[in-house]
């Protein structure tokens, strides 16, 4: 399964409910999370987002943030269609101590 990270807080690009065959994102205050259990590996997402905060679970980067997609996926409603992003998205992508500012 894939899994969203870090840098997807206030940066909420959402580029990869767009391109995501089996519509499994679901969307938080300020951030998206992957369903594991309905993500089909298919890797798409990954290179769509802007923000490069999907990673695959084999990854390292994406160990610490497992848990938290597989918590709030069936708790967050779903999303498929894009939305806006955040207008200051980019003054946030890759800024350290983002997951202070998760909000559930
Ligand atoms: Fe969706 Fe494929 Fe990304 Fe899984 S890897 S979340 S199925 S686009
Ligand atoms: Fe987040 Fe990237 Fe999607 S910033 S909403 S994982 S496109």
């Amino acid at each position: 399964t894939y899994v969203v990270t870090e840098n997807c807080i206030r940066c909420k690009y959402m580029d990869c409910v767009e391109v995501c065959p089996v519509d499994c994102f679901y969307v938080g205050a300020n951030m998206l999370v992957i369903h594991p259990d309905e993500c089909i590996d298919c890797g798409v997402c990954e290179p769509e987002c802007p923000a490069e905060a999907i990673f695959p679970d084999s990854d390292d980067r994406a160990t610490e943030w497992a848990e938290l997609n597989r918590t709030y996926s069936t708790q967050w409603p779903n999303m498929s269609r894009k939305g806006e992003p955040p207008a200051d998205a980019k003054e946030w992508d890759g800024k350290p101590g983002k997951k202070e500012l998760f909000d559930p």
